[in-house]
């Protein structure tokens, strides 16, 4: 059983200003529901109960997004023309407990999985990047819980990028073991000429507790930042690691482009819009040829 997830937030996300300057870019919507939430379902659905926000000082709508709104509430039910979706009033199952914690730092995605060390625990826990946002029949978390049901070892989601892409991502040498892909190396954000391959690390971790210990005493590395790949470079000295290859497809809405292909595509699977979308989109196409 993996109880935890823990959901790194404290970014600054500078890529997306000014938007982010009062909004978070884990609040951006997808159609009319935040990144956030989206995070928030995968993990449910695959099995968490305790959910960690790595935040900051600086985001106070994060933490506010778990809160009721009574004020709001009582309003658009008096004015009853509304229909209140479900999750305005439920963000997460009462059962689930969530853990706020501050990083006010920018040190670094392998600091901010540190800051998690005393609310995980001595557990296998899920690391789940927001800004990855993954489309899939089975949630991506569940397809790598269902993994780690069978070896124990801690997995990484992978997938094969442009190899001119390389420097955006960690990346990952593989070898096959009895089909599974353990890692050999990994290398955060190398050059094309550097990259051992191409295939790149996706936000879905499932961690060992041991990566704790070489979090702590972790050096800065890529971008002066103390960096979760360096971590597990030294962990997979002592542990298999497996890369996997998950089911689905990856949106990256750390981007504006990604994050503009993902609204469309969300947009056209839609029931409630998806129709009327398309025939927008085609109506544009034909005026613009
Ligand atoms: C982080 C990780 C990187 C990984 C990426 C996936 O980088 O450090 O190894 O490939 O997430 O999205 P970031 O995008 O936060 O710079």
């Amino acid at each position: 059983m993996i109880r935890t997830a823990v959901f790194p937030v404290a970014g600054m996300g500078v890529r997306f200003l000014p938007a982010t300057k009062s909004t978070p870019k884990e609040m951006f919507p997808i159609i009319d529901k935040p990144l956030i939430q989206y995070a928030i379902d995968e993990a449910l659905a695959a099995g968490a109960s305790r959910l960690v926000f790595i935040t900051s000082s600086t985001k106070p709508s994060i933490k506010d997004y778990f809160s009721d709104n009574l004020k709001l509430e009582s309003r658009l039910t008096k004015a009853s023309k509304i229909q209140i979706p479900e999750d305005f009033i439920d963000v997460v199952p009462s059962n689930v407990e969530c853990i706020f914690i501050n990083q006010d730092f920018p040190l670094g995605l392998g600091h901010a999985i540190l800051c998690a060390e005393n609310a995980v625990g001595d557990e296998p826990f899920f690391v789940h990047l927001v800004d990855d946002l993954i489309y899939s029949e089975e949630p991506c978390l569940l397809q790598m819980k269902n993994h780690f049901d069978s070896y124990n070892h801690s997995i990484i989601s992978v997938e094969k990028v442009p190899i001119q892409e390389t420097s955006k991502y960690g990346i990952v040498e593989l070898s096959k073991a009895n089909n599974i892909n353990v890692i050999n190396s990994i290398v955060e954000k190398p050059d094309p000429i550097d990259a051992p391959s191409d295939m790149a690390v996706v936000g879905r971790y499932i961690l060992t507790p041991k990566i704790f210990n070489f979090l702590a005493d972790q050096e800065k590395g890529k971008g002066n930042e103390i960096q979760l790949t360096d971590a597990i470079s030294k962990l997979l000295l002592e542990e298999q690691v497996h890369a996997f290859v998950f089911d689905g497809i990856r949106y990256d809405c750390g981007s504006k482009l990604g994050y503009l292909k993902a609204n469309i595509e969300y947009g056209l699977r839609s029931d409630e819009l998806g129709n009327d979308f398309l025939k927008y989109l085609l109506a544009l196409k034909k005026e613009s040829s």
